[in-house]
C-alpha cells in the first residue's frame, strides 16, 4: 500500500483534488490517502503555512498530492505553502508536461528548482540590491542527471536552455550538463534563452526535455502552457531524491471557486504523474483523458458547459472502456 500526504488548499483546490483521488481509486486500490491541512489558515493560528508536526509526517509518506492555496500579498510573515513545502521535501527537480490532446505531442519542461536565481541569498542596501544566481556543482548534476533519466525514458534528447554567453552561472551549468549527458550518453542541443522564446511559440513541439534553470525555467515553462489550451489542465511534478509532489500548475481560481465548474483535468493529469513516480502506471488515466477531451463535453475553460463531476466521470467511464 503506498501512502500519499493530500493538500487539497483552497479556492478550487478541494474541487479538483477530490476529482483527482476519484480517478485514482477508479485505476488501483493499492494508494491510500491522508489529509494534511495547510496554507493560510494554519498560519494565523500557528505562525507558519504547514506545522511541524505535520511536515515531519508528510516526510514519511510516499508522495505528496497538492491542489493549490491562496497566498495574500499582504499578510505579514507569510510564506506561501508551496514553496516552503518545496524547500522543506527538498525537491529540486521541476517537470511539467504539456499535453496536446489532438495527437498525443507534448511539451516536456524540467526546471531546477533550488537554486539559480532563486537561490534565496538577496540582499538589500540604501543603493542597491542584489539578489544571487547560485548554480552549484551538485545542483547542476543532480538535476542533469533527472533531465536525462527523463530524455532516456521518453527515447529523446535533452535541449538545454541558457545564456552562456553572457552569465557566468550558466557557462559552469552548460559544463556539467554537457559531462553528464555524455556519461549518461544522451543527445544535448543547446539555446540561448532570449530567441528559444520564439521557438517555444513558433514550433513548441520539437525540443525533446526542456533543461532550465529556475527563473528560465519558471518563465520559460508558464509560456509553453498557451498550447495547452487552457491553464486547467496542465500538471506538475516536483522531485527529490526521497519524495515528491505533484500538483496541477493553477491556483486556486477565486473567480470561479465553489460553482462546480473548474477543470479537473490538471490535477487528473498531475495524479497520473504521481502513479508513475509509485511505479503504479499512471498511463490509462493518460489515455482516458485523451481519449475524453477528444469527444466529451469539458468545462467553460475549454469552451464546453461541463462540471467538474461531469468531466470526472466522463473520465472515468473512459477508464472503464479502454
Ligand atoms: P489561477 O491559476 O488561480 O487563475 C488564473 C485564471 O485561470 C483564472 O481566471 C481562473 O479562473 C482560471 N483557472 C485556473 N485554474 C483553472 C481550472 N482548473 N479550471 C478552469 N479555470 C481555471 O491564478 P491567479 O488568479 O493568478 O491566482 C489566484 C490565487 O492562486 C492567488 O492567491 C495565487 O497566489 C494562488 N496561486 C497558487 C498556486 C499554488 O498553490 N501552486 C499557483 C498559482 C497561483
Ligand atoms: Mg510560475
Amino acid at each position: 500500500m503506498y501512502r500519499v500526504a493530500v493538500i487539497k488548499g483552497d479556492g478550487i483546490g478541494p474541487e479538483v483534488v477530490d476529482a483527482a483521488i476519484e480517478v485514482v481509486n477508479a485505476v488501483t486500490s493499492r494508494v491510500r490517502f491522508y489529509e494534511f491541512e495547510g496554507g493560510v489558515e494554519v498560519f494565523k493560528r500557528h505562525g507558519v503555512p504547514i506545522t511541524q508536526d505535520d511536515l515531519e509526517e508528510i516526510k514519511k509518506m510516499d508522495a505528496v498530492l497538492f491542489g493549490a492555496t491562496t497566498t495574500p500579498f499582504d499578510l505579514p510573515g507569510y510564506k506561501s505553502l508551496i514553496i516552503t513545502l518545496r524547500k522543506e521535501l527538498n525537491l529540486y527537480a521541476n517537470l511539467r508536461i504539456i499535453p496536446d490532446f489532438t495527437d498525443g505531442r507534448e511539451i516536456v519542461i524540467v526546471r531546477e528548482n533550488s537554486e539559480g536565481l532563486y537561490s534565496g541569498q538577496g540582499r538589500a542596501f540604501d543603493d542597491r540590491a542584489v539578489d544571487v544566481r547560485l548554480i552549484t556543482r551538485e545542483g547542476a548534476e543532480r538535476i542533469a542527471r533527472f533531465a536525462a533519466r527523463v530524455a532516456k525514458e521518453r527515447g529523446s534528447f535533452i535541449t538545454f536552455v541558457h545564456k552562456a554567453n553572457v552569465l557566468t552561472s550558466d557557462k559552469f551549468f552548460r559544463r556539467i550538463v554537457l559531462e553528464v549527458a555524455r556519461e549518461e550518453g544522451v543527445e544535448v542541443r543547446e539555446a540561448i534563452v532570449d530567441s528559444f522564446t520564439i521557438k517555444l511559440v513558433r514550433n513548441p513541439w520539437d525540443h525533446g526535455v526542456i533543461l532550465s534553470e529556475n527563473l528560465f525555467g519558471d518563465i520559460l515553462s508558464d509560456l509553453a502552457t498557451i498550447h495547452a489550451g487552457s491553464i486547467g489542465v496542465v500538471p506538475t511534478g516536483n522531485y527529490g531524491d526521497d519524495i515528491a509532489l505533484f500538483e496541477p500548475i493553477h491556483g486556486s481560481a477565486p473567480d470561479i471557486a465553489g460553482k462546480g465548474i473548474a477543470n479537473p483535468i490538471g490535477a487528473i493529469l498531475s495524479a497520473a504523474m504521481m502513479l508513475d513516480y509509485l511505479g503504479l502506471d499512471g498511463s490509462r488515466i493518460w489515455n482516458a483523458v485523451r481519449s475524453y477531451v477528444r469527444k466529451g463535453n469539458l468545462t467553460p475553460d475549454m469552451g464546453g458547459t461541463a462540471t467538474t463531476m461531469e468531466v470526472t466521470r466522463g473520465i472515468i467511464q473512459e477508464i472503464h472502456d479502454l
